[in-house]
């Protein structure tokens, strides 16, 4: 039996998988089990930011795990204050909650805002993401994700993207907070008009709701920027990090202004694995590296590039940095004649492809997959 039926007989089939068994990875290349070599354009969904198996990471990691691995929240960590430090420099947030995943980062976000406001209303986007958990989900627009798993958390409305009027609607002294995805990446790539972010935040001030910024898959330079609120010029009240943060290493986290963070009391949420000395040293390298090989210049450099060639192709070719979307005639068949070229590219529908490549990724390396990407059929 092969691993494909392996896996179909043993794992709960919640994904569909492309046919590919992937064995190792280093840097923007991963490896299947044939030893077949792929230029990976999605690393890990947004993750993988610093490359595969990059080498200083791994020997953080080895040297934290001869030292210590796990002991929970009961007692204080090093690496946990550490990062903590490090975060409020480069995010300007003041305190910080670490946890596993981007879902759970939201779940924070979301008890945190009802408990500093005393109120109870959540207000998102049409397109928006914000994970699978019943919190999360409640706040994800897709009706498809929502329906099977209703009721969820409410009062949450929808409001259109981009609609500065229907946003006016759908804000008010009740509402708790806001949760956006300033670049809506698994809608497709789909950024925010900085019109619609300015009137966001003069609601904002206008209606005492906090402003819940998710930089799950935008954060860690992604877009060109550390974060996509510098794009914005945006302070937000909470900020939602996970993915790229341990570059593969699952870690997530809610940063909160300090006005937001002395309202949150001992007991009011928690988590066994959330921050520990594994976890949060992959993280403090993670940041160590994309500041020593400027990987988030590389990333506004190499995306322009990227774009610029894709144009010259594609549809609809949009978003920042090395967060890239365009759309093409049949999306699965485009992945999967992709794939066959030795480039893995992932799509969010029928119709759009999206690119988040590993952020060391050369101009070079784009130059040849876009060659690839251009001798296959579907356009
Ligand atoms: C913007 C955003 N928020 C939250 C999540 C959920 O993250 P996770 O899959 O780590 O739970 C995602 C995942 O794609 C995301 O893109």
């Amino acid at each position: 039996m092969d691993w494909v039926e392996r896996e179909k007989k043993r794992i709960l089939q919640t994904y569909s998988r492309q046919k590919l068994v992937i064995e190792r990875g280093e840097g923007c290349y991963v490896y299947d089990v044939n030893g077949k070599r792929y230029l990976d354009l999605v690393s890990g969904i947004a993750s993988v930011s610093i490359g595969h198996c990059n080498r200083q990471l791994v020997n953080r990691l080895k040297e934290q795990l001869e030292k210590l691995i796990h002991v929970s929240n009961l007692y204080y960590t090093t690496p946990q204050i550490e990062l903590a430090e490090r975060l409020h420099e480069i995010t300007g947030m003041d305190k910080f909650f670490f946890c596993n995943s981007g879902t759970e980062a939201v779940e924070a976000a979301l008890k945190f805002a009802r408990r500093a406001t005393g109120r109870k209303k959540f207000v998102s986007f049409t397109g928006d993401f914000h994970g699978r958990t019943m919190g999360s989900l409640s706040v994800t627009h897709k009706e498809k994700f929502r329906k099977p798993f209703e009721p969820l958390i409410s009062p949450v409305e929808f409001a259109e993207f981009n609609s500065i009027e229907d946003l006016e609607k759908k804000v008010d002294d009740e509402t708790a907070a806001v949760i956006v995805e300033l670049i809506q990446g698994e809608a497709g790539v789909y950024p925010a008009e900085k019109e619609f972010v300015r009137a966001l935040n003069d609601l904002r001030e206008e209606h005492g709701f906090l402003l819940i910024v998710d930089e799950v898959q935008t954060g860690f330079g992604r877009t060109g920027k550390w974060f996509a609120k510098e794009i914005y010029e945006l302070e937000p009240d909470m900020m939602t990090m996970a993915k790229a943060m341990g570059s593969g290493v699952p870690i997530g986290c809610c940063a909160l202004r300090e006005e937001v963070a002395e309202k949150i009391q001992a007991g009011d949420h928690g988590s066994t694995f959330g921050g520990n000395p594994l976890a949060c040293t992959a993280a403090l390298a993670t940041i160590e590296v994309i500041e020593k090989e400027n990987l988030v210049e590389n990333s506004a450099k190499v995306g322009r590039h990227f774009k610029k060639l894709l144009d010259e192709h594609f549809e609809n070719v949009r978003g920042f940095g090395l967060m890239i979307g365009f759309d093409v005639d049949d999306a699965p068949a485009f992945v999967q004649n992709c794939l066959e070229r030795g480039v893995i590219v992932n799509n969010t529908s029928e119709k759009t492809i999206r690119l988040v490549p590993p952020l060391i990724i050369t101009k070079e390396e784009v130059e040849k997959a876009v060659e690839l990407m251009k001798s296959t059929s579907a356009k």
